[in-house]
């Protein structure tokens, strides 16, 4: 899979391809992330991407040429990209939306930066996309965020098994980790973890994740249709509320 992120600050958005588990995938060619920077699709000599809106109002607003230009030069060499645009009124990112998102052959994502972007980039625009409901200084950080969530779900990147138990995968939040030493200033990992007993140690992480999402996410475990193996994991833990665990 392919992302392009369309910048004023690539230097900023291109460590998001050069750490971790994501930097492990463009070295090895699962991944390609290109950097891209508005400036160098302009076409004047003081390559502005900028300028005054029209009507009048505090701030600037990213010329559409670039946007177009863009769009243009990778449709021509990759094929027509799915193209995002970030911004606070998109629709709200999720593990849902990176899951639908990784399975494009080619992303490509304007940050939008100052007071907004010209309306009419919109017509290159498949989705607007929010990070969250506040207000980032521009768009770099959104961009960061969805390549890396959209990236996780590109088979090769990380292990299949890992993006399964991480928190949102099922609708349901993660358990909890414990390495060594067994105890550390005076706390204990929990005993079931150290029993060798895997079907057991199953139970356990799924109890102590629908405790978590009832505790942190009731909204989730509400609606939630729970599988035979939640259901006896439940059960396990209001046998262990009231002292009765087997
Ligand atoms: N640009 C500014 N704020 C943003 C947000 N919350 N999500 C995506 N892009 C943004």
């Amino acid at each position: 899979m392919r992302i392009i992120i369309a910048t004023i600050f690539p230097e900023f958005v291109d460590t998001v391809r050069r750490y971790g588990v994501i930097g492990q995938a463009v070295e090895s060619g699962i991944l390609q992330i290109e950097v891209v920077n508005f400036r160098d699709f302009t076409s004047d000599k003081h390559r502005v991407v900028d300028d005054y809106p029209y009507g009048g109002g505090p701030g600037m607003v990213m010329k559409p040429e670039p946007f177009f230009r863009i769009h243009k030069h990778y449709s021509e060499r990759y094929g027509k990209p799915f193209t995002i645009l970030t911004s606070p009124q998109g629709v709200r990112f999720d593990n849902k939306v990176a899951q639908s998102l990784s399975q494009k052959e080619n992303i490509l994502i304007f940050c939008g930066r100052y007071e907004g972007v010209d309306e009419r980039v919109m017509e290159v625009v498949d989705l607007e996309i929010s990070i969250g409901d506040y207000v980032l200084s521009g768009g770099e950080l959104a961009a960061m965020v969805i390549c890396d969530a959209v990236s996780r779900f590109v088979p090769g990147v990380v292990e299949e098994e890992s993006v399964k138990k991480d928190s949102f995968y099922n609708d349901l939040l993660d358990y909890p980790h414990y390495t060594r030493p067994a105890e550390f200033a005076g706390m204990e990992v929990p005993q079931v973890l150290l029993s060798g007993d895997h079907g057991k140690i199953e139970i356990y992480r799924t109890a102590e994740s629908l405790k978590r999402t009832a505790l942190r996410r009731p909204d989730l475990f509400v609606k939630r249709d729970f599988s035979e193996q939640e259901k006896k994991a439940l059960i396990w833990l209001i046998r262990e509320l009231i002292g009765n665990a087997e």
